[in-house]
């Protein structure tokens, strides 16, 4: 761990864990429960349940296979308004540059404030003085606002993980500026791209006034730090876990199934931003113009439901549901189908066995702040036998995954293309984008992320950091489109 940290690590996030079991081999729950174990910190956020009121409601504190959890029960109204109200009708949508989907409702808005006044007020307690607060996400913009104005003086982090709009599209929302000002009551702001990071600076320039000098950004008065921290994934955990020997069989049983027919594989929440219905519409594409390829092709789609209880994401279910059925009805034969699609969650060992049995991984969010899929699915691959990756430009992966076909997803036909082209990619070609894409993942992951960004939170305040990509060895910029990729 960092030799620059001092205290303590406080991660807060809307939702907490899983702790320990299947859950807790997935993604940012490994990388901050090791650093929270570590420096005996505290992981504080939601409990998942919802009832009682705001005064009556007390944090637990737990401590699990030496991990300290404080979790907090919402009202359910105020749940409501700020989780499936502002956080994912307003922000989520508009933040996925979906102008047209995001809803600003005046009292989703102040249950949002009121959530993050409440969180700030049962964690206070909770801190010590030199503890480094690291916030994660859209759902907490002004956590460190509400916890300043209660006089917390601790170093305080936010990282987005999804990506920052364009300032026209910000600019839509009627509390922009609050939001934004927020974000000036952290020391450090931490953004998955360079170019989540220009979108920032540039609103913050030419909607703000503000300056940008390096990786110092003023505004309103005050001074922050803001980089890019590319998130990343265990490689060696998800390695591991593809060759297991439980893995190992699976794929085996896998294989024997398809037979000689090429798995194709997508795993998604059911999300708007995550491209399903272009993606059907690729697939489908390339069926009406390669009929060689019926029954040599299978696509898997594993998308469970998410945020059920937010409007368009139940209109998103259905139309998604009517367009797999759609090719099945077209296309099916007696001995082959051409769209699997699961709505369950998997465990993870078994998505692993999944991702390695699969020739082909179709990851085309139309916008994504990072996507771990993609890198989840490379890590998972036999290196003498790879799958390949055909990804969206539009996914925050892209920035560092230029060995994968990229793809616009908006261009059906260029995207059947480049499926056909992944489903008969040569074996030396695959072994070779393979290599590469692995020794990215390797170079930038989680841990490094993690450390990355608790080092450059603990620097202190006055040291001159001119510029802090250099010295984290964080990737420079690439652009976002799929000329770019090397083919
Ligand atoms: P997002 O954070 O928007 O959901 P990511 O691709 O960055 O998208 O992360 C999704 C995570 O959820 C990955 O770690 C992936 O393995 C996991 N996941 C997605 N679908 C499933 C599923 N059906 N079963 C188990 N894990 C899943
Ligand atoms: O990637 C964005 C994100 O909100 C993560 O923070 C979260 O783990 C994931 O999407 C799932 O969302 P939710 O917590 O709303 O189910």
């Amino acid at each position: 761990m960092s030799p620059a940290r001092r205290g303590r690590l406080v991660a807060v996030s809307n939702r907490v864990g899983p702790v320990t079991g299947e859950g807790a081999a997935g993604g940012l729950a490994v990388a901050l429960v090791d650093a929270l174990r570590e420096t005996r910190g505290i992981w504080f956020g939601w409990s998942g349940k919802t009832g009682g009121s705001a005064e009556s409601n007390r944090v637990r504190v737990r401590e699990t296979a030496g991990l300290r959890t404080a979790t907090l029960d919402l009202p359910a109204a105020d749940h409501d308004g700020y989780y499936n109200g502002f956080a994912n009708h307003c922000l989520w949508p508009l933040f996925h540059f979906r102008v047209d989907l995001s809803r600003y409702d005046p009292d989703e808005h102040a249950a949002y404030a009121r959530v993050n006044a409440l969180f700030a007020r049962q964690l206070l307690p909770l801190l010590e003085s030199d503890d480094l607060v690291w916030v994660h996400d859209y759902h907490l913009f002004p956590l460190a606002a509400e916890l300043r104005a209660l006089g917390a003086r601790q170093r305080l982090g936010f990282f987005l993980h999804i990506p920052f709009p364009p300032r026209d599209i910000l600019n839509t929302l009627p509390a922009h500026e609050w939001l934004v000002r927020a974000l000036f009551d952290y020391d450090l702001v931490g953004f998955q791209t360079e170019q989540d990071l220009q979108r920032f600076c540039d609103y913050i320039e030419r909607e703000a006034r503000g300056s940008v000098s390096g990786t110092r950004v003023r505004a309103w008065g005050r001074e922050i730090r803001a980089a890019a921290f590319p998130i990343g994934i265990d490689v060696g955990a998800f390695e591991r876990l593809a060759t297991a020997p439980a893995a190992a069989r699976q794929v085996r049983e896998l294989r024997a199934r398809l037979r000689d027919r090429a798995q194709i594989i997508g795993v998604d929440r059911l999300d708007y931003s995550k491209g399903l219905l272009r993606r059907l519409s690729a697939y489908e594409t390339l069926l009406e113009r390669q009929p060689r390829v019926h029954g040599k092709l299978e696509f898997l789609q594993i998308a469970p439901i998410s945020r059920g209880e937010v409007q368009a994401y139940r209109d998103f279910r259905a139309e998604i549901e009517q367009a797999a059925a759609r090719i099945n009805s077209r296309f099916a034969r007696l001995d082959w189908t051409p769209v699997r699609w699961l709505t369950q969650a998997v465990p993870r060992p078994t998505l692993a066995a999944l991702y390695r049995a699969s020739r082909v991984a179709l990851v085309t969010p139309v916008r994504d702040g990072m996507n771990l899929v993609a890198k989840e699915y490379v890590a998972a691959q036999d290196p003498d036998d790879p799958g390949v990756l055909v990804l969206s430009c539009f996914a925050g992966a892209a920035q560092q995954m230029q060995a994968a076909l990229l793809v616009n997803p908006y261009d059906a036909a260029a995207t059947a293309e480049a499926l056909l082209r992944a489903s008969e990619l040569p074996l030396d070609e695959r072994r070779a984008r393979h290599a590469e894409l692995m020794r990215g993942l390797r170079e930038f992951d989680l841990a490094r992320w993690r450390d990355a960004f608790t080092q450059a939170l603990a620097a202190p305040a006055r040291r001159r950091v001119r510029d802090l990509r250099a010295l984290l060895r964080l990737p420079s910029a690439t652009t976002e489109s799929p000329s770019r990729s090397r083919h």
